[in-house]
């Protein structure tokens, strides 16, 4: 037997008792006569004691062997220890051995197998099993495997039926590039690998299923970013026969039941916003409203003063910092500014209004305007001696994402972005459709498959150019502390309008048929109103553990490159296999 028990379960209760126990050395403090060892495994750490008394010397000379990361069992009794680890459950006994078997040695690790580790991202990713014995990781995985096992407890109580959708399929365009593989028996042809089961799903619905989920893998050839993984995962679901309403209803239960249930957390009914109000406010379609710090507009009262820039802006509009008026020297402002025109932000200046505790005002555009029209501006915002109004112009869409920015950081800086405290928020009513200015063609905002409002259905049949900027969707996203956690829509069912919203996209009738012909073809035979979302699971699952980066809750994430770094993937293959797939490519041999 390998062990009577784990490295993370005995107590005060256990003194005196005969255990086998089995993990890996932590590290060992050798005092000549007698040595510490720390002995490591998933449910924790306990402390080993070998002395020469107590054991053979053959055993005591084998443990001064013992290295990092070493694969031991050991025989012994639990003792109660003499100075007490509080910081540890297992901190108030320790074993004395009498027997060591070393079940495999181990070459010294690369870095540090601690909680907070020496070792660079890359270097934890290139030895990831090494990565996965670190406490942090597992507990994230742990975590993980808890909320998947509740969100399927969850969703199978209210009748869903888990469906598996097809891997290698054609193209669903969801707006990001496709990862394709080639047919080796279709020569010259390609699957893709879904982005989504997006129209799979819709297809469930016309077969009858009703209530469709899936924790299923999706891939995305796109930029990757601490929140994106080309391949990640979604909690995806569909429903026949509902409305808007039921499906905020029963994914907001989803959500509210994984907080309970995993972290012991009660949230409150989630709010909604309608999507002009979210870019309105904080000029973003997933708004952290852990914190205020709203944007005020000022075009009626910074314009027309004689200040060029404001004049000729479309959008005055800034924030009010709290009490940050003595907290920012000139200097502070300055790097601040600086901050703000990096290529990545682009604003062309910051400006900003001091109402100072002792009653003064300072301001960078002091010049072309008087106390009186400043503290009209402080009245805007509402504004109290000790506050800072910074403020930013120019084009209306760029002001708005580049003021965003600037109220993220403002709320980072001033602690306002606590990641143990969770605001979730519905932003419905997104535009159907996008235009873009470069291509000159509509884009979908959602995807081609979401339904326009009800009401916007004729204008949609019927209207010109412009009326289809104003359409609005039955789409929505469920934002969690400025997260885009998920997102979905009431799809159109009917044929026709299908087909214009293709034509709309710019699809000809023969591309939309040649692409999603067997939607089309579906959609023919009694295909029921249905909707659904889904939530990304990854996202989730580090927003709710208060963290940023979703890499460290995958067990094989991908780096920024998009490689895999422990089996060094993408990597090139055979010529022979690539005549085979008729690719054809050959590379040429590295030196
Ligand atoms: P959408 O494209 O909004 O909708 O994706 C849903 C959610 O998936 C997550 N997500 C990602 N997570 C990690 N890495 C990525 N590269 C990545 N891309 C997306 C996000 C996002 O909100 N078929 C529709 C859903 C529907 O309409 O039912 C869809 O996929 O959290």
């Amino acid at each position: 037997m390998y062990r009577t028990h784990n490295c993370g379960e005995l107590r005060m209760a256990n003194v005196g008792e005969e255990v086998t126990l089995s993990g890996w050395i932590q590290g060992s403090r050798d005092l000549g006569f007698m040595m510490y060892t720390d002995l490591r495994d998933r449910y924790g750490i306990t402390q080993l004691i070998f002395t020469e008394e107590n054991t053979t010397k053959e055993v005591f000379e084998s443990a001064r062997t013992l290295g990092r990361e070493y694969v031991v069992k050991v025989k012994g009794t639990v003792l109660e220890r003499k100075s007490k680890n509080p910081n540890i459950p297992t901190g108030d006994i320790e074993i004395d051995v009498n027997d060591l078997e070393i079940l495999n040695a181990s070459k010294v690790p690369p870095f540090t197998i601690e909680d907070d580790t020496d070792g660079g991202d890359e270097l934890r990713m290139k030895y990831r099993y090494l990565d996965l014995r670190r406490k942090p990781v597992q507990e994230n995985l742990i975590f993980r495997s808890r909320v998947a096992v509740e969100t399927r407890s969850y969703l199978s109580q209210a009748g869903f039926i888990e469906v598996e959708t097809p891997v290698l399929i054609k193209s669903t365009p969801e707006g990001a590039r496709d990862f394709v593989v080639p047919s080796r028996m279709n020569k010259g042809q390609f699957y893709a690998l879904p982005q989504s089961p997006q129209t799979f799903k819709q297809i469930l619905m016309v077969g009858g299923f009703d209530k469709y989920f899936q924790l299923v893998k999706c891939f995305r050839d796109e930029d990757l970013r601490a929140d994106r993984q080309p391949e990640f995962t979604q909690i995806d679901c569909e429903m026949s026969f509902v409305t808007q309403e039921e499906i905020l209803n029963t994914f907001e239960g989803l959500t509210r039941y994984l907080f309970k249930t995993c972290k012991g957390l009660d949230l409150p009914e989630f709010p909604r916003m309608t999507y002009d109000e979210a870019m309105e406010k904080y000029g973003s379609d997933k708004p952290d409203t852990r914190f205020g710090m709203e944007f005020h507009n000022l075009n009626g009262v910074a314009k027309g003063k004689g200040f060029p820039v404001f004049d000729s802006a479309e959008l005055v509009a800034g924030i009010n910092a709290e009490g940050q008026a003595d907290n920012y020297s000139n200097k502070d402002i300055k790097k601040l500014t600086e901050w703000m025109q990096r290529p990545q932000i682009g604003a062309k200046g910051l400006v900003y209004v001091k109402f100072n505790t002792d009653g003064s005002i300072k301001s960078s555009v002091g010049k072309f305007y008087s106390d009186d029209d400043l503290k009209a501006w402080g009245e805007e915002f509402g504004a109290k001696p000790g506050d800072m109004l910074l403020i930013l112009s120019g084009e209306e869409e760029k002001t708005r994402k580049q003021l965003n920015e600037l109220r993220l950081e403002m709320g980072e800086r001033m602690g306002l972005r606590n990641p143990q405290e969770f605001k979730p928020l519905w932003v419905v009513d997104f535009p159907l459709l996008e235009w873009d200015e470069d291509t000159e063609r509509f884009h979908a905002m959602h995807h081609p498959f979401t339904s326009p409002k009800k009401e916007d259905v004729e204008r949609m049949m019927n209207g010109d150019h412009e009326t289809m900027k104003a359409l609005r969707a039955d789409a929505y996203d469920l934002v969690i502390n400025g997260v885009e956690i998920g997102g979905g829509s009431i799809r159109i069912h009917d044929r026709d309008l299908q087909s214009r919203n293709f034509d709309l996209l710019g699809f000809t009738r023969e591309e939309a048929m040649a692409q999603f012909g067997f939607l089309l073809g579906a959609f023919e035979y009694g295909a029921p109103p249905h909707g659904g979302l889904a939530f990304g699971f990854d996202r989730l699952c580090a927003v709710m553990m208060g963290q940023n980066t979703i890499r460290d809750f995958i067990a094989f994430p991908k780096n920024n490159q998009g490689r895999d770094m422990m089996i060094d993937a993408p990597s090139p293959i055979h010529d022979e296999q690539l005549d085979e797939l008729c690719l054809g490519i050959h590379l040429p041999k590295e030196a």
